[in-house]
């Protein structure tokens, strides 16, 4: 009972680049970002209004959103009420807050406590629901955290509650560290789809085990029909040691549409958009995909 269809959320630009430790230029940023909507990807995470002490990567997020993007989901990462302001003095009308439900991983990553950071951010949705605003909110360390190692099931389902109880529009649930299993990924999943059938859910899985296309088939068997993948497979949260990027975005079109799930992603023009930003990172891209285009 798998999905027709799936939506790709393409988080490259953000999960993807935010880990780069050299400077990209907001042009070039701009290349990547159009050669994905040239790709056909309907919803992108663009950039964050992060502080640029903690994410120099991200200091141009307000000239990068400036252009918007309209013809697709443009969403913006937010992480308290500075990143609002500053996402309300744009065009923009999508939103990701983003908490872990590990509370040491949670301080690293936002200097707050979860419990801080709830308290915080459900104002911020508040009022961007009053907006108009569609919010996603990012549940990070859904199932492992580098800091806290296994993450209680039910604390998990309590934060993607409590989000949902502030009336975000999805949770996108993650497997920060990539150890998740594919049964994990599945009990999870099917929990969460029981419990919340009223709100949209997708999986974002990083591959740092090389299980995550397995995870994502265990999602679909749990009735996910969103996720969260960056081309190139580039990314990786900066306070995450050892952290590597998200499943590929080519990898996961390439498996679904062999399946007949249609994700509705040109592959060969994905590929020319990691053709732009390929040069600029630090890292290969290893993607089995995208390499072995570059053997033909
Ligand atoms: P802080 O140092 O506690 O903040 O950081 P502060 O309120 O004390 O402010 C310190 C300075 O930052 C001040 O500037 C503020 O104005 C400025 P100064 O007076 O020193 O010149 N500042 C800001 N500037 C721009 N935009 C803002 C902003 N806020 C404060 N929004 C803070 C707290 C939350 C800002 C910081 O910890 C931060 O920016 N963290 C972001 C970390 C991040 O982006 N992590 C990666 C994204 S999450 C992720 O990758 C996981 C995900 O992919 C899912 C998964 O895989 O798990 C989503
Ligand atoms: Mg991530």
């Amino acid at each position: 009972n798998l999905p027709k269809s799936v939506s790709i959320i393409e988080v490259g630009p953000r999960d993807g680049l935010q880990n780069e430790a050299n400077f990209i230029t907001t042009e070039i940023k701009k290349e990547f970002i159009q050669h994905l909507v040239c790709a056909e990807i309907k919803e992108m995470e663009v950039t964050s209004f992060v502080s640029p002490k903690w994410i120099p990567q991200m200091q141009d997020a307000a000239e990068l959103i400036q252009s918007c993007y309209s013809s697709i989901r443009s969403i913006v990462l937010v992480p308290n009420k500075k990143g609002a302001e500053r996402l309300l003095a744009t065009n923009c009308k999508s939103a990701a807050v983003f908490v872990g439900v590990s509370n040491r991983f949670n301080q690293k990553n936002i200097n707050k406590s979860t419990r801080e950071s709830i308290v915080e951010i459900r104002p911020i949705i508040a009022d961007l629901k009053s907006k108009g605003f569609f919010v996603r909110a990012c549940i990070s360390t859904a199932f492992y955290c580098h800091y806290e190692g296994a993450i209680a099931t039910a604390d998990t389902l309590a934060l993607c509650q409590e989000f949902a109880d502030a009336g975000v529009d999805e949770l996108s649930v993650a497997d920060t560290i990539g150890m998740a299993t594919p049964a994990e990924s599945f009990s999870l999943f099917s929990t969460l789809k029981q419990q919340l059938p009223n709100i949209m859910i997708a999986a974002h899985f990083h591959d740092t085990r090389k299980m995550a296309l397995a995870n994502i088939y265990a999602a679909l068997q749990a009735g996910i029909d969103r996720f969260d993948t960056s081309a190139g497979g580039l990314g990786g949260c900066p306070f995450v040691p050892g952290a590597t990027g998200n499943v590929a975005t080519e990898d996961v079109v390439y498996m679904l549409e062999r399946m007949n799930i249609k994700t509705g992603v040109k592959l060969d023009k994905l590929v020319k958009a990691i053709d732009i930003i390929a040069p600029h990172l630090s890292r290969k891209i290893d993607s089995g995909y995208y390499q072995l285009t570059k053997k033909r």
